[in-house]
């Protein structure tokens, strides 16, 4: 596969899996074209066209020739200049590296993660919080996100590629779309009277019994085992973490359970006060699962895949 073809195939997949339905994510494509038309000439040069055909401004090619052909990948969850010089000192030991794949973003994808986290209005939505509650509160958190992220040093994995001429291509609400989506119709496949039982039923998942391993699996960080599950709500995708006060309107909207890859200290405080259980499933081993869908689908098409950086591969079938 070419660079191109692999990202356009991330893209056709994220736009499958994502939380608000395809039909939904295609408008926005359309939108984006809309807004260009009407800006004036001097906002257009700074305008990012790739949001014609790509939702996600987390997911880019950061660095390489898109017609370049790709036969083995590197792919980390936090590749960024430490994996790109092990991607050319095993290629100097003769396993040639392709292309750099990492999930966590670096580079103008990292600073733009903030304008992802729109998908999650529709998930909260979706889980009964009101659209609009939901919405105002994703627009003061998005603000502080950016300003969280904007005094980063971004830019040192892209230059580091481009020192090495290594491409280097990051994936990230794409693959959180598609772990969510296996998350929520793995857990809908069944009913779960407690807490339990759903961490039970989680731990069944390779990558977390990997994980169980490693010591960095699944734990109930709110609740307990004993405790009643309620309405389960998986939240696995939308760039980070939502704002505490979102969480306090989860609790009136009714949600039990919520499954979350990683949850900040605040939010557990304010979670364990409303009686919302939490299953904290540990981060690297729920971002994998989301790499490895997608990792299979290009190694079905013959690119070989060297993990790296925090992944846990497991291949389906
Ligand atoms: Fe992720
Ligand atoms: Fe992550």
């Amino acid at each position: 596969m070419t660079i191109q073809e692999i990202y356009d195939l991330a893209i056709e997949m994220g736009m499958s899996a994502d939380p608000r339905g395809s039909v939904t994510v295609k408008k926005l494509l359309e939108k984006a074209k809309e807004e260009y038309k009407d800006l004036s000439e001097k906002k257009k040069k700074f305008f990012d066209k790739e949001n014609f055909v790509n939702p996600y401004t987390d997911s880019r090619i950061l660095y390489g020739d898109p017609k370049k052909e790709v036969k083995r990948l590197m792919a980390g969850i936090d590749a960024d200049v430490a994996d790109l010089l092990l991607a050319d000192r095993l290629t100097q030991k003769g396993k040639e590296i392709d292309m750099v794949v990492s999930h966590h973003p670096s580079g103008h994808a990292l600073a733009s993660l903030h304008e992802v986290m729109d998908v999650q209005v529709d998930m909260y939505a979706q889980a009964g919080v009101p659209v609009n509650v939901a919405h105002s509160l994703f627009e003061e958190r998005k603000s502080k996100v950016k300003r969280g992220i904007s005094p980063l040093n971004h830019s040192q994995g892209v230059d580091a590629a481009r020192l090495l001429e290594i491409p280097f291509l990051v994936i990230h609400t794409i693959w959180d779309n598609l772990g969510n989506n296996f998350m929520k119709e793995y857990l809908d496949k069944k009913s779960f009277e407690t807490v339990g039982e759903i961490l039970d039923y989680i731990n069944e998942i390779p990558e977390f019994t990997e994980a169980i391993y490693g010591k960095a699996g699944p734990s109930i960080v709110a609740g307990s085992e004993k405790m009643r599950a309620g309405k389960i709500v998986v939240s696995f995708t939308g760039g980070t973490n939502p704002s505490k006060e979102l969480y306090t309107e989860m609790a009136k909207a009714g949600v039990g359970t919520l499954i979350e890859m990683h949850v900040p200290e605040d939010a557990v405080q304010e979670l364990k006060k409303l009686h919302i259980n939490v299953i904290d499933t540990g981060h690297m081993a729920a971002d994998s699962i989301g790499a490895n869908i997608f990792l299979d689908a290009i190694e079905k098409q013959g690119v070989e895949v060297v993990p790296c950086s925090g992944l846990i591969r497991v291949v389906r079938k």
